[in-house]
C-alpha cells in the first residue's frame, strides 16, 4: 500500500485500536453510557477507513489525484474531532457541542469529496477480463 492508502490503512487500525478499548472499558465497568462514541469508532472510524483504504489500494487512478490527500485530511480531523468531541459531550460538557457539530459537517464534507474522487475513477478503471479457463 502506498500514499493515502496507506495513511487511511494506519487510521483504521490506530481506531480498531482505540475502539475496541473503549469497548472493553464499557463492558468491564458496566458504564455503557459512550456506546455512540464506541460504535461511531468502529464502524465511521475503523469501517470506513479501512474501505477507503482498499478503495485508493485497487484504483491508482484516484490515489493519484492532488484530491486524494485533501480527502485523507479532512476526513481524518473532523473524524477525530466528532469523535473525540462526542465522547467529552456524554461524559457530561455541553460547551464541547459546536466542535462535534462541526466534525459531523465536516465528516459529511469529507464523503461528499470521496464521491467526486472516487465514481469517476471507477469509471475509468478497466477490469482485466478472467483469464479462460
Ligand atoms: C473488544 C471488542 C469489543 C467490545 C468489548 C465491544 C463492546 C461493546 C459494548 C459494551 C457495546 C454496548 C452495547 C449496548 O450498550 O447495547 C457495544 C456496542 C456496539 N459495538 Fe462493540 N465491542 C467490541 C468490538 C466491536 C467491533 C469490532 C465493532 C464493529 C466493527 C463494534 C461495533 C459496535 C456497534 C455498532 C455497537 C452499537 C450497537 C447498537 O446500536 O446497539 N464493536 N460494543
Ligand atoms: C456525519 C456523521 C454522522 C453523524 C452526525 C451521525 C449521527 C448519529 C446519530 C445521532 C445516531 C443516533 C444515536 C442514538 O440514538 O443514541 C447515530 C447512530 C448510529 N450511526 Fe451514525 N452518524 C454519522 C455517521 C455514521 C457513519 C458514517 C456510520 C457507519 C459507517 C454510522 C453508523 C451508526 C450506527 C451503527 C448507529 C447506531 C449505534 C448507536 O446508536 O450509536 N454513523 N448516528
Amino acid at each position: 500500500m502506498q500514499g493515502v492508502a496507506r495513511n487511511f490503512f494506519i487510521l483504521a487500525i490506530i481506531y480498531a485500536l482505540c475502539g475496541m478499548l473503549l469497548g472493553l472499558v464499557m463492558s468491564i465497568g458496566g458504564d455503557h453510557t459512550e456506546m455512540p462514541v464506541h460504535a461511531h469508532i468502529m464502524v465511521a472510524g475503523w469501517l470506513m477507513s479501512a474501505v477507503f483504504a482498499f478503495f485508493y489500494h485497487l484504483f491508482p487512478v484516484a490515489r493519484a489525484s492532488r484530491l486524494a490527500p485533501a480527502h485523507f485530511w479532512l476526513t481524518a480531523v473532523s473524524g477525530i474531532a466528532l469523535l473525540v468531541g462526542l465522547f467529552f459531550l456524554l461524559a457530561g460538557n455541553p460547551a464541547i457541542e459546536p466542535l462535534v457539530a462541526l466534525g459531523s459537517i465536516g465528516f459529511f464534507a469529507g464523503m461528499l469529496l470521496f464521491a467526486w474522487i472516487a465514481i469517476p475513477a471507477t469509471r475509468a478503471y478497466q477490469v482485466q477480463p478472467a483469464p479462460a479457463e
